[in-house]
Order: C-alpha cells, then structure tokens, then sequence
C-alpha cells in the first residue's frame, strides 16, 4: 500500500474515515457538510456506541462528494491506550480491502484525544500491518490492498514519522513473511541469503559461518543440534555500523530453528507443523536489522542468528551426548527437544566475545512453559541486568508488545547443575521451564547486561491468542516494534 498526507479532506476519497468516542457523539475532523449528508451522520451516531472497534459506514450520494464515510469506535476516552488507533487502523484497512477500494483516508485524532506524532505511527502500522496476508502460496490471490491517504496537518515532523513508521511496519512485516514460510522452503541456508539480500541492499556487512567451520570454531552446541538434518546448520551475522568507531555495539540474537520436530526426543504429532515458528526469534532480528538500516540509525548493531534444523535420524544428538559449547562449558544433554538453548548459547557467547557488547538481547520461542506462565499475549523476560529491563520495560509499554519479568537467581542456576557434565539442558521435572531455560543462557554470557526474551506464546497466533486487527492468523512479528523503540531510546 501507497501512503501518502493531505493536509485537508479531498472530496473525492472512496471511503473517508473519522474515529468516534464512545458515547459521546463526537466525530473528529469533519468538514460542515449539507444538512442531508449530517442528518446521516447523526442517525448513525445513534446507532452506534462508538465501542471499539465498532464501525458504521454510511453511504453519500451525489456528484464532487466522498463516496462513503465510515465512522469507527475508539472507545472511551479514559480507556484509550497506545494501541487503540493502531488496533481501529487496522479495522479499517481490512474494512477497505474487504469493499475492494483502491484507496481510502483517515481523519488524524485530534491531539486531545492521542499526541499527533503517536497516531500517524498508529494508524501506519496499524492499517500496514493488518493487511499483510500469507498467501504467497496461494494460485488464486483475490485481494488488492488499498491506498491510504491521512488527513493532518502537514509538517516536517510529521513526514518524517510517516517515512520511519513505514520503515518499522514493513520491518514487522518482513518478520512476519519469512516467519511463516512453511519448513520446506525454509532452511537454514533459505535465511542466510535473505540476510545477505537486506545487507547488500542497506550497506551492511553479513557474515555466515557453515560446517565444517562451525565445529572448527567450536559451536558445539549449533553443530550438535545441526547434525541430525541434511539441511545444514547456518551462523548468520548482520553488521550496521553507523556509530562511531569506539562505541560498542548492541548485540541482538534470536533463535531460527527452521522447523523443530524434538529430534530423538520426538514431540508428539499434534500441532507438531506449528514448529516451523520455532524459527521467530531469528526472524525478528532480521526484521529488526532490516528496519535499523533502512532508518539508517546512528548506532552500532549486530544481528547474529544461529539456524538449524532439529530433525531425528541416523546421524542426530542424542540423550545422553556431553558437547562442548562456545564458551567452553559442557553440557549433557538430557532432551533433545531442549535445542534452542544449546544454539542460543553457543551465539550469545560468541556475541559476547567478539563484540563486547554494551547490551545483549535475545529472542527466542523457547520454552512451552511460557505459554503455560503467562499466556499468549505476554512475553517473559529474563535477565542479569536490571537497568537494560527496566530500559525493554519502558519500551513494552511505548509499544504495548508485552513482557513481563520473571526471576533468575542462583536457586534457578542450581537446577541445571550436571552430575557429570557444567550442566544440563534441563531442569528439574516441569518445575520452572522457563526460568531454567534462561539460566541456561545465563551461563553462556560473562560479564555483559544481558536480556532474553521468550516469544514461545506470542510469535504467532495460537488458540488463546487476543483479536489484533494488525495480527492476522499466523506469525506476529513481535518484538521488531518493541527492540525498535528501545535501539532509538537507549
Ligand atoms: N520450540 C520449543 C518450545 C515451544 C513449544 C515453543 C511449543 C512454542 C510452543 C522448544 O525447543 C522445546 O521443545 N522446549 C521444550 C523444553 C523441554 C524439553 C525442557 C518444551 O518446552 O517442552
Ligand atoms: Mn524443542
Ligand atoms: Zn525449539
């Protein structure tokens, strides 16, 4: 979709949008219009609440008007948050699309209801990201996405925000479009060359390490896990370097198991196709170095996303192996569906030495004992760093992609103690899955401010996931907005 500001209403818009208070019979932004035109318009405000979310279109007739306007509910203005124009955007995206409009417009909310600069990066991301669609494999493709014009008074503050929030909606929606690519044309290989497309693209550096220099190196734990698929495992490396020299970079690492069957810890068949998400977190920092290029934001970042396929087979890790990882710890391993640790570690490490980073960050769908503790709206986040959460925290609710902190102390640390090896690659039972995962990786890192987030409920749509216009069925992209907001704050 094309978008585009205007600073007053153009008369000839298909569908022109105005958002509506609960109860309160107030539209925002419309011009005086003959008394049959706002007769209409008050009998819809009768109809409608204003709810959010509602929508009431009505139609206009006559020559050198608007085709239709469409009235949608934001709710009350005391419950507003910094998702409602996003949320209400993305109704209305989907609303056009669906009257197969070429185009359509949207009244900005008047700053007494959202600051300026919040609602046009609302309503960009919110109608963007609403009408993203998996249907690449799809012969038949029905649907064409509509034009957005936004009505605000124009200025140089304002185009800016409109060209930086396409750059993070459609950073969400790479994420999202690799995401959901299904296992078999998605491989470890198939991410690399998407990141060697952005880096060629946005002036990055990209560095991918293969086998056998992987287990040269010493990545047990990529190597180990890699081992049981034909499709070989991959180190992928992003370098945006737009800071000065001396500054040490932020360090971003997400998981990319391209599809995780468990390997010799088989899962069970059923939702077992929904692991070919279990590649989110990688995605996300694709996304995520994508966008940070594209803005050209004056730091220094590093994307590294180890990638693998966890399959089972003659030649797989088993139950029982002891690898040595990137740090030089040992790790038995207990259960072999506990990859994600074991690759995230080795990468973690890695990052840590060869940058010495000011901050690590990692994504990961690690755990299903997320999922059980918090839900499938709500990120966890673990860390050896109160100053970097509190800094994510502030960022979460910016953006309103959740997370919320669990603890990590030396009881937890002490669950994955060995009796033959530095540790296991498990807890104790199903006590604490989460937090004994992120203990895990605690080991990996030395001395640098070091968060993990845990996107195992939240990467992509699932049964008990809440109705997000902009999240669609399918992968979420989450955590791209969130880390975005935190690179341009910290
Ligand atoms: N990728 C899974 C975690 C997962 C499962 C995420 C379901 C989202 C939905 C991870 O590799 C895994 O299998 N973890 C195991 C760990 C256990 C064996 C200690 C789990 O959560 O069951
Ligand atoms: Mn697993
Ligand atoms: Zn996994």
């Amino acid at each position: 979709m094309k978008i585009k500001s205007e600073s007053s209403i153009k008369k000839k818009t298909s569908l022109l949008c105005v958002f509506v208070l609960e109860d309160s019979n107030k539209v925002f932004g419309l011009p005086k219009f003959d008394i049959k035109i706002t007769s209409a318009i008050n009998q819809s405000l009768k109809d409608m609440k204003g709810k959010l979310g509602e929508i009431s279109i009505i139609p206009i007739s006559g020559e050198n008007t608007m085709q239709r306007i469409l009235l949608a509910g934001i709710g009350k203005k005391e419950k507003i948050t910094k998702d409602t124009i996003r949320f209400v955007s993305g109704k209305i995206a989907q609303k056009a699309r669906e009257l197969k409009l070429k185009e359509f417009s949207i009244i900005s909310p008047p700053s007494s209801v959202v600051e300026p600069i919040l609602a046009i990066s609302q309503i960009i991301e919110g109608s963007k990201m609403a009408l993203y669609k998996f249907d690449k494999f799809k012969s038949e493709k029905t649907e064409t996405d509509p034009d957005l014009t936004i009505i605000v008074s124009k200025s140089n503050r304002i185009s800016k925000v409109i060209k930086s929030s396409e750059i993070v909606a459609d950073g969400v929606i790479f994420t999202k479009s690799i995401a959901n690519l299904p296992p078999n044309e998605c491989t470890p290989t198939t991410l690399a060359n998407f990141a060697k497309t952005i880096s060629k693209k946005n002036k990055m550096k990209c560095i991918v390490i293969s086998e056998p220099e992987l287990k040269k190196k010493g990545f047990g734990g990529i190597s180990a896990v890699g081992q049981g698929s034909k499709n070989q495992p991959k180190l992928i490396i992003l370098e945006h370097s737009r800071g000065s020299k001396n500054e040490k970079p932020i360090v971003l690492v997400g998981k990319a198991v391209t599809f995780d069957t468990g390997g010799i810890s088989l899962k069970p068949g059923d939702k077992m196709d929904e692991m070919k998400f279990d590649k989110c977190g990688g995605c996300t920092v694709l996304g995520i170095m994508k966008a940070v290029s594209e803005l050209k934001l004056p730091i220094n970042v590093v994307g590294i996303i180890p990638s693998v396929e966890n399959m089972p087979g003659g030649e797989s890790y088993r139950p029982g192996d002891i690898i040595k990882l990137y740090s030089g710890k040992t790790a038995e391993i207990l259960n072999t569906d506990a990859e994600g640790r074991l690759i995230l570690a080795d990468a973690l490490s890695y990052g840590e030495k060869h940058y010495s980073p000011k901050a690590i960050i990692d994504f990961a769908t690690l755990t299903g004992a997320c999922i059980v503790a918090l839900g499938t709206n709500v990120a966890a986040i673990l860390s050896n760093d109160e100053k970097l959460t509190k800094k994510v925290l502030d960022s979460s609710k910016r953006t309103t992609e959740e997370v919320w902190e669990l603890p990590l102390n030396q009881d937890y640390m002490d669950m994955i103690k060995s009796d033959v090896a530095d540790m296991k690659n498990v807890g104790i039972g199903r006590a604490a899955g989460t937090i004994t995962a992120a203990a895990f990786l605690k080991n990996a890192i030395e001395k640098t401010p070091w968060t993990h987030i845990d996107i195992a409920g939240v990467a992509w749509t699932q049964i008990a996931t809440k109705d997000k216009s902009y999240n669609p069925k399918g992968a979420t992209g989450f955590g791209v907005r969130l880390i975005l907001d935190y690179l341009q704050n910290s």
